[in-house]
């Protein structure tokens, strides 16, 4: 099979680019051409995307709550296999990823796949630089390109793929509430647009960005990240619970897990 395997389609959700990063240098160790699919700004009307034996896939997506983003379930589905070989990747902001994998295990052995290898990796939080901070550092791109490099190693040696057990819980933690808040410009902004160009739900107005729709946030924090001036941020922190929690309770190093 290996002989055959020309291509790996890549597919992140990745709002705050650690996701992104972890998998294309998993791909890249695969040392096979890459297909890089972003999902990230949400197309509901994407059309299916049909795998065979002969392709392998990698789905690389941030951990909410503990599980998938809810707002990138339907996109997910799209993705159809044939027994398709496929590694899953959750990254997750240092506190856990929960049920994370094993949802995306249901979902793609559900729609034709073969779940074959998953990685639990770690990602600068979207809520505050100050848990696992910098991460995925070098070490763990590192790590990435070698799961790469195990997963051809695999598929060479092993002659009938199955699929592989993940931690979790069924059935899953629940989906939180949605919250209908948004970051908004503050003094230092400057009406550059950049933070209207990274959302990935369309909530701010690409015509003023001052025009934010609440119900659209999935808050990523990919816009306040992105600012250079500092220039966004939600009122009246209503993050600030979440985010001593992070900083007091989850502030551990965490190694990277594999599952082969
Ligand atoms: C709404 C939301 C919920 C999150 N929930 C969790 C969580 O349950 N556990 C965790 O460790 N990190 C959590 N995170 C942090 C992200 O999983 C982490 O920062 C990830 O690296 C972001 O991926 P990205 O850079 O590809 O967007 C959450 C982030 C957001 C925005």
């Amino acid at each position: 099979m290996i002989n055959e395997l020309k291509k790996v389609n890549v597919f992140y959700f990745s709002p705050t680019h650690t996701t992104k990063t972890v998998v294309q240098n998993i791909a890249l160790g695969t040392k096979l051409e890459i297909k890089d699919n972003d999902l990230t700004f949400i197309n509901e009307d994407l059309e299916d995307c049909n795998f065979s034996q002969k392709d392998l896939v990698i789905v690389g997506l941030p951990v909410y709550g503990g599980r998938t983003p809810k707002v990138i379930r339907k996109v997910l589905n799209k993705l159809r296999g044939e027994e398709t070989p496929i590694v899953l990747v959750a990254t997750y902001g240092n506190r856990h990823y929960d049920d994370a994998l094993i949802e995306m295990k249901d979902i793609f052995v559900q729609n034709g796949f073969k779940v074959i290898a998953a990685g639990a990796f770690l990602g600068e939080h979207s809520f505050t630089k100050k848990v696992a901070t910098g991460r995925p550092n070098k070490e763990d791109t590192k790590k990435a390109y070698k799961f790469g490099e195990q997963v051809i190693e695999k598929i060479k040696k092993v002659k009938e793929l199955a699929n592989i057990e993940v931690p979790g819980n069924r059935p899953y933690k629940k989906d939180g509430n949605k919250k209908n808040i948004a970051p908004v410009p503050n003094e230092n902004c400057k009406g550059c647009n950049i933070c209207a160009d990274v959302c990935p739900t369309g909530a701010i107005s690409k015509l003023n960005t001052r025009e934010v729709d609440p119900g659209k946030c999935i808050q990523c924090c990919a816009c306040i990240k992105i600012c250079n001036f500092n220039g966004r941020e939600f009122e009246g922190n209503p993050l600030e619970k979440s985010i001593i929690f992070l900083e007091t309770k989850c502030s551990d190093h965490r190694e990277i897990e594999i599952f082969l």
